[in-house]
């Protein structure tokens, strides 16, 4: 489920009746839909039909497919990427866009997790055909264009954006940093926050109005030859169409870009430690992604407010540190990554369960993926690897 019905500029009364330009002509519906059109769709109107191609030119894919690092030793690790962005602005890559930008963490069937620090300038057009992407925006923010119109996002959003989407990243200033979970299979909210019409229900941690729509049709009408870098998996293609893409004057349905802030999860608290799954967000096929937020901690009489040591047997378990001070641990910065395999238990750092009791709020600000497959580390991210780390929770 995505966050509801969405209509935006101009649709006819009816679907795939004649809805004509003011010149006369027809114009071109698509329609977008998931699960062999059983899932979410929508219904788009193109000023140009969008199978105009001109041209079709093989390319190597940007980024360059994920390769498992030399280094596949079953232990926790702790990826220290906060310097990307500084590294990124001495290799003078801060020029390229988003997609260029790009730098695989790990990987596995369900989920690619990459890091992409990039500059000020407009992307190139770009498709997804193979996953739906969740880009969590640590630094930066600007307009993602698409088809489906122009979307603000900033610091803090989680912006979803269905495979499928023509789009562009448009960023209003440099120093951007995402924190992106590609998957081949759908982001969803999770069915356990809806009602059985798939409303959101009063115990969900967000509502349908802390989702936000793509506000305006970009609508081109712009006959310029125009190049779209289209992805699926490990194949890539530029596809030369005789019109710029962004032509479409109206969509209505399910399935679109929406972003959502993470300061607009409303963390869930209680008497005693709460458990993962009240930090849910997002629900994927073979992952889940959780947000850790600032919030009054557990309030009950001598309560350990720190989480416990814990196996969670079934999941390899990725965090993303956004901001604060994430009080389980010491000596993680913001930008950092831990990333926990299944089969070793972890918790928190030496003292902190004694010093957590009586403790009322955290700060902490992160964002979690679990995974249900076992993730690999990319080549590239032993760059980042702290080998210190597995032995950090020894009594000082
Ligand atoms: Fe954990």
């Amino acid at each position: 489920m995505a966050p509801g019905y969405h209509r935006l500029g101009e649709v006819p009364s009816k679907r795939h009746v004649a809805f004509r330009a003011p010149n006369g002509g027809l114009y071109a519906e698509e329609v977008a839909g998931l699960e062999g059109f059983g899932g979410r769709y929508s219904i788009l109107y193109h000023r140009f039909a969008p199978t105009r191609v001109m041209k079709v030119a093989e390319v190597d894919p940007v980024p360059a497919a994920p390769a498992p690092a030399a280094e596949s030793t079953l232990r926790h690790h702790l990826l220290r990427t906060a310097g990307r962005l500084a590294e990124a602005d001495q290799d003078g890559e801060l020029d390229g866009d988003e997609l260029a930008g790009r730098r695989w963490l790990l990987f596995n069937a369900d989920v690619r997790l990459a890091l992409s620090a990039f500059g000020p300038g407009p992307g190139r057009l770009c498709r997804n055909g193979g996953s739906d992407e969740i880009h969590f925006v640590h630094h930066g923010g600007g307009r993602l264009e698409s088809t489906y119109g122009l979307l603000e996002y900033r610091a803090g959003d989680y912006v979803v954006i269905p495979k499928g989407t023509t789009y562009r990243f448009v960023p209003s200033s440099g120093g951007n940093r995402h924190f992106i979970v590609e998957t081949p299979g759908a982001v969803r909210l999770p069915r356990r926050y809806q009602n059985a019409e798939g409303q959101l229900l009063e115990h969900a941690p967000y509502w349908e109005r802390d989702f936000r729509r793509p506000t305006e049709v970009v609508a081109n009408d712009d006959p310029t030859p125009t190049d779209v870098w289209v992805r699926v998996g490990d194949r890539a293609a530029v596809y030369t169409l005789d019109h710029n893409p962004l032509d479409v004057v109206g969509w209505d349905g399910h399935l679109y870009p929406y972003a959502f802030s993470i300061h607009d999860f409303e963390p869930i608290t209680g008497r005693q430690h709460q458990p993962p799954p009240v930090h849910q967000t997002f629900e994927l096929d073979g992952a889940v992604i959780c947000s850790f937020c600032p919030r009054r901690l557990d309030d009950g009489p001598d309560v350990v407010t720190a989480p416990y040591n814990h196996a969670n047997l079934d999941s390899d378990e990725v965090l993303y540190y956004v901001d604060g001070s994430f009080f389980s641990r010491r000596g993680i910065e913001s930008g950092a990554l831990t990333w926990h395999p299944k089969g070793i238990p972890h918790g928190p750092a030496p003292g902190v369960a004694e010093a957590s009791i009586g403790k009322t709020h955290t700060d902490e600000l992160a964002v979690m993926v679990d995974t249900f497959r076992p993730l690999t580390l990319a080549a590239g991210a032993e760059a980042f690897d702290d080998g210190a780390y597995p032995t950090s929770w020894l009594p000082d």
